[in-house]
């Protein structure tokens, strides 16, 4: 497995070849990254793994420095994930001296839930540093997650916009036994809030159920969904159901709907989402 430090490195390393995989990370590899990895590496004949923490999609200083950052151990993983090339740049490599460009998407992708919770920055954020490592290594595909639904459906639009040469392939949300998707945030709940961070899959698991019964108003299954959260004592920052491609709000469930939603569990902030579908 070889590591690059800088673009120029990874273009040196993977010289055009075209067929490769990139799976985009923030490191703190978990079982949900390596979810995504095996599906590349099933695909294609050179996978690639970048790992950088952003700082630039962070909104607050603080929620950045406590971003867990584990190098030695991805690189233990990703070598046994049978990973070719980690891309694992500093932050000075993505973000020059004298930096001032940024990749925006704008409109109701952006606006609306992380966008509103994280602040426009965020999405600025994610597209730029998306937009530079496709860029960098210009990929066949590139696998994300349906965790970050959000996310995903701004990343498709930017690379239609752009009419960059990529597939953007979405993966499903990898959890843990008992229903929490896995986050690299996870790590930082106390033993207290992991438990009570059950409620979050609950939440969703109560709707599905809800909506197989029949209910569609939203009004009625935002109430339902709040009972269970609120019996964990946790209130949403968000509960969203809204069009899973546009993310406008829809107030009956008649039709595929994302419920999404956003939860501070003691310091951390926790998201979740699945697709609601009437039948
Ligand atoms: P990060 O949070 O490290 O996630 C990297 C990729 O793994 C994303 O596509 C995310 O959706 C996916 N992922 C995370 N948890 C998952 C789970 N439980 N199941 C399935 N997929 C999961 O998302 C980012 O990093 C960054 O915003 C990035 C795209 C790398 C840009 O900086």
């Amino acid at each position: 497995m070889r590591i690059a430090r800088t673009v120029a490195e990874l273009r040196e390393v993977l010289h055009g070849d075209p067929d490769v995989g990139l799976v985009p990370t923030m490191g703190a590899l978990h079982e949900g990254h390596l979810s995504l990895i095996r599906r590349a590496r099933d695909a294609h004949r050179v996978v690639v793994v970048s790992i950088f923490v952003n700082p630039t999609q962070f909104g607050d200083t603080a929620d950045l420095d406590a971003y867990p950052r584990d190098e030695a151990r991805d690189l233990e993983l990703t070598r046994a994930a049978g990973v070719d090339v980690v891309f694992a740049p500093t932050a000075r490599e993505m973000y020059p001296d004298g930096f001032a460009t940024t990749v925006r998407v704008s409109g109701p992708l952006t606006a609306s839930l992380e966008g509103a919770g994280r602040g426009s920055a965020h999405f600025d954020g994610v597209a730029t540093v998306v937009a530079k490592l496709l860029i960098a290594t210009a990929p066949r595909a590139a696998y994300f997650g349906q965790k970050d639904a959000q996310q995903l459906l701004v990343v498709r639009r930017m690379v239609a916009d752009l009419r960059l040469p990529v597939d953007i392939v979405a993966c499903p949300t990898s959890r843990d036994a008992d229903g929490l998707a896995r986050s690299s945030r996870n790590v930082r709940l106390s033993r207290a809030d992991r438990g009570r961070a059950r409620a979050v899959p609950r939440t969703l698991e109560a709707t599905t159920a809800a909506v197989a019964q029949g209910a569609h108003d939203v009004d009625d299954l935002r109430a339902r969904a709040l009972e269970v959260l609120l019996a964990a004592e946790l209130e949403p920052e968000y509960l969203a159901f809204v069009e899973p491609d546009t993310l406008e709000p829809v107030r009956e469930v008649v039709a595929p709907t994302l419920c999404a939603l956003a939860v501070a569990v003691g310091d951390v902030r926790l998201i979740d989402n699945t697709v609601l579908d009437p039948g």
